[in-house]
Order: C-alpha cells, then structure tokens, then sequence
C-alpha cells in the first residue's frame, strides 16, 4: 500500500475488504443452506449451483487479498456462518420460488453496496476496485437469473425481500466495524 499523506481523501480499503470477504462468505453459506434442503435436479438447485460456485471464487479472492494486506478478518464469521446457512435453509424450505426471491433480496443489496464502494474508491486501490466491479457484474446476473426464474411468484414476496434485504443492510452495517 502507498503511504498515506495528510490532507489527502483516501477510501478506508481494509474496511471494504472485511465487509465484502464477510458479504461473500455469507453468500456461500446462503447457497450451501439452500442446495442442502433443495432437490439436487431440481431446476433451481442447478442454477444455484452455477451461482454458489461464483460466490466461492468471489470469497477466495478476497480471502487471498485479506491474507496479502493484513487485512483483520470479521469477528462475526461464526454468525454468517449459521445465520447464511439457516437463511438459505429456511428459504428454501418455504419453497424453491422464497429461494430464488432471497438471491433476488440479497444480490439487490450486495450491487448497492459495491455500487457505494466503487463510488468511495474513485480512483484509489485500482485493484480492489477491479474486483469489485467485476463481481458486482456477476452479483446482478445472479438478482436477473433469479428474477427470470420466477422469484416474484413466492408467497409474500414483497414482505419477504424488503425482511432479506433489511438483514442485509444491518450485516454490512456490522462486518464494516466488528
Ligand atoms: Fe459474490
Ligand atoms: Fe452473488
């Protein structure tokens, strides 16, 4: 990292990485709870599939650049890790539409957030910035596969989403700091 001189507007990089390495660990859990309960041909276990193993990808990067930067990692990973696993559980088990409406709620977040972090960073940590961008464009992709799939036909999908993407916002909130 380049040395920081005063009067000079840097993003808060160490930060970014925490939340998204905790964001994208959560996502993995989200969908290894949903591929537990689902039936394994089902069509949407297939596309969650094909979505799980992005997410794996986005977590190994950034668990790499955490390792490489010194970056502290979250103290809540053992809370994503139940709570992702139990959402993606609970979702699923409502029905495999609830699924597909929680990628819609949680991917809307997540292109919010990096949406935010793109913006923040401007042109600083090119690298990070890099990343970010090209995950957010993965992240929608996931929001339209699930929305194409029918994940406004779930019951009580408008409580539902507004419930997953209020349980995101306060996740982000709290893998910034803790
Ligand atoms: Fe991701
Ligand atoms: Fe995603």
């Amino acid at each position: 990292m380049t040395a920081w001189r005063p009067g000079e507007r840097r993003a808060d990089s160490a930060s970014m990485l925490r939340v998204n390495q905790a964001g994208e660990y959560g996502a993995t859990r989200i969908y290894a709870g949903q591929l537990a309960v689902l039936r394994a041909n089902c069509a949407e276990a297939k596309l969650i599939s094909r979505m799980a193993a992005q997410e794996q990808r986005h977590l190994q990067r950034f668990d790499r650049m955490v390792a490489e930067r010194g970056v502290r990692p979250t103290a809540l990973q053992p809370l994503w890790n139940v709570a992702g696993f139990a959402l993606g559980a609970a979702t699923a088990l409502m029905s495999p539409e609830a699924a597909l409406a929680c990628t819609d709620a949680v991917e809307t977040e997540i292109d919010r957030h990096y949406s935010n972090q793109l913006e923040e960073l401007g042109d600083d940590d090119a690298e990070l910035a890099s990343d970010i961008a090209e995950f957010r464009t993965e992240e929608l992709e996931h929001r339209d596969t699930a929305r194409e799939a029918g994940a406004s036909r779930a019951f009580g999908y408008p409580l539902l989403t507004a419930a997953i993407r209020a349980g995101c916002k306060v996740a982000i909130e709290l893998s910034k700091r803790v």
